[in-house]
């Protein structure tokens, strides 16, 4: 070995005096590399004006932290159907300096007054829409909480000027793109129910493209949150306006719940897959625990070898993801209420008895059920110039929430409660069965499929991910991961990749476009539907680049990056 180094260095001698120029050049690249990958940040979200808004934060000097609050109070605003002041989600971080990866749980709880029947009606039936679409549908919101947070603990900008842009943007308004302008009309029926959302969000004959949209209430609500904090919104006049509304309209969310609202810090759950280690939420999420499981399951087999997207492929993916989704209804639900076996889940042991059941054994069959096809989340993903990573999902659940807007705030509410099982064994929005971990329960925070995800290579983070989709979040994120890691795709190539989704019940395989003789293949066991998978915002970290890609499935998301 030393033999060795003497001879390279005077090799190195040989070749500086001989060469002088060159040796000079080449000393230059190489510091100039090692210079520019510690100055290259990036910032992929669903909105353009959101992503401009981070960007121009971390070029100030803001940090990943920094960027991400005031992505997610854009977002509020020029993404109205999943950016929010009125739900909760899951912001998974990695600290640099540290070397922490934590999360923050900052969604919905149940409020206090919630009971475990409180969407069926007398004989136990679960009434039609009513954990989706009305008053009872809300969990109490954590976002501001969320982000205060943080600002507070890790951030190093004033958070009021985080949320300025944020402002101004829903006062002087923005220009809708075509999609959003289809996206409201499309709900028309659903704001016309509600006052201050018919007012914002409905017009006479319809948006157009380019029209702009202005909220007002919601500008004076983020003025007086950016002015006294987060205690505007659980204590303050903000708080009592939507408590107000609530008492006034038959909903149980009370003052009471706003004030005692507590986000919770959690590990991740991560999970080795390869050279990899793989970080995303630990319950209430299903997400972490899901993709580690169905990675260990995957880890038996060399992918890259059976090709992607080939027969043998999809195979082994359906049925790792047939028993995770099984796992999933059975044992996952807010650790604070049930005791999840996630070690036992997780563990490598497990996924190696699973592999062997699923060479053995053909899947069974199962009933059907509607499962809403949504989009209607949102990620982003954010790195800065020091290497802090922010993987962040949040979401009012479906499209707007439940379109209901308590009088003066401007804030759409969540309908998040519907992702709790509103009785054993009956479906939610997305198909999604629960049992007793995910039953209602005051204070209690349903069982969520958002998977923000942190991959590390060496220690340090190399792909940044996440979607929205409801179910099919874990799904979309799994194939990104698999793409990126086993088939060294870039970001771009991956998104233009096919996905496919299943998830133990309903007995259906959701796929994008695949081949003829694939489709035949699958019909065999599975009924098929054909539609899109997932809206992924990525940020990959090779060696010697970074990509930021934000996919094309949904229009008007923007990623970008500085590479110095
Ligand atoms: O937490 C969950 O799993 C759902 N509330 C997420 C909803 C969603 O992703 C909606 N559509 N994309």
């Amino acid at each position: 070995m030393e033999k060795g180094i003497l001879k390279i260095s005077q090799i190195s001698k040989i070749f500086i005096s001989k060469y002088p120029v060159i040796a000079f050049f080449l000393i230059l690249l190489f510091f100039h590399s090692s210079f520019v990958k510690s100055e290259s940040y990036a910032v992929a979200s669903r909105h353009h004006l959101a992503t401009d808004i981070g960007m121009k934060v971390l070029e100030e000097g803001g940090n990943a932290i920094d960027a991400a609050v005031a992505v997610a109070f854009a977002l509020a605003v020029v993404n109205p159907s999943a950016g929010n002041l009125g739900g909760g989600g899951f912001m998974l971080l990695h600290l640099a300096e540290t070397k922490e990866t934590l999360s923050i749980d900052y969604r919905e709880r149940a409020p206090k007054k919630s009971f475990e029947t409180m969407f069926q009606d007398n004989s136990g039936k679960v009434i039609k829409g009513l954990s989706l679409n009305s008053i009872l549908a809300s969990g109490v919101p954590g976002t501001v909480s969320g982000m205060f947070y943080a600002s507070r603990k890790f951030g190093t900008i004033d958070i009021k000027s985080l949320i300025n842009p944020s402002i101004n943007l829903a006062k002087e308004g923005f220009a809708l793109s075509d999609f959003q302008a289809k996206n409201l009309n499309k709900y028309k029926k659903k704001f016309s129910k509600n006052k201050e959302a018919k007012k914002i969000f409905t017009k006479t004959n319809g948006f157009s493209k380019g029209d702009i949209l202005v909220q007002t209430n919601l500008a004076s609500t983020l003025k007086r949150i950016a002015q006294n904090g987060e205690k505007e919104f659980y204590s303050g006049e903000t708080a009592k306006k939507i408590a107000d509304f609530f008492q006034i309209n038959g909903g149980l969310l009370s003052l009471e719940d706003l004030n005692q609202f507590e986000l919770r810090i959690l590990d991740p759950v991560c999970g080795n897959y390869r050279v990899y280690t793989i970080c995303s939420m630990a319950p209430p999420s299903s997400g972490g625990i899901a993709l580690v499981q169905i990675l260990n399951i995957l880890e038996n087999i060399n992918l890259s070898e059976i090709g992607h997207n080939s027969k043998e492929y999809l195979k082994i993916l359906i049925s790792a993801m047939d028993y995770a989704y099984k796992d999933r209804a059975k044992y996952l639900g807010d650790p604070d209420y049930f005791k999840v076996p996630q070690d036992l889940l997780t563990s490598k042991k497990y996924a190696n008895e699973i592999y062997k059941k699923i060479q053995e054994k053909k899947l069974p069959s199962k009933v059907n059920v509607n499962i809403i096809e949504s989009e209607e989340t949102t990620h982003f993903s954010i790195v800065d110039k020091w290497g802090n990573a922010v993987s962040n999902t949040y979401t009012l659940n479906t499209a707007y929430g439940s379109g209901i807007i308590p009088t003066g705030t401007g804030i759409l509410m969540n309908n998040e409660m519907d992702d709790f099982s509103s009785k054993p064994g009956h479906p939610n929005a997305y198909g999604l069965v629960g049992s007793v971990a995910n039953k209602i329960e005051p204070k209690k925070t349903p069982l969520s499929s958002m998977s923000p995800v942190i991959v590390f290579r060496d220690g340090k983070p190399y792909l940044i991910t996440g979607s929205p989709g409801g179910s099919t979040i874990i799904t979309s994120v799994l194939q990104e991961i698999l793409n990126i890691l086993d088939f060294q795709m870039s970001l771009e190539e991956s998104s233009k990749k096919s996905r496919i989704h299943f998830q133990h019940l309903p007995d259906i395989l959701f796929h994008e476009q695949l081949d003829d003789d694939l489709i035949e293949f699958l019909k065999k066991d599975k009924k098929l539907i054909n539609r899109k998978l997932g809206e992924i915002h990525s940020i990959l970290l090779r060696k010697d680049n970074i990509q930021a890609f934000s996919d094309k499935r949904r229009p008007d998301g923007k990623a970008s990056t500085v590479y110095k």
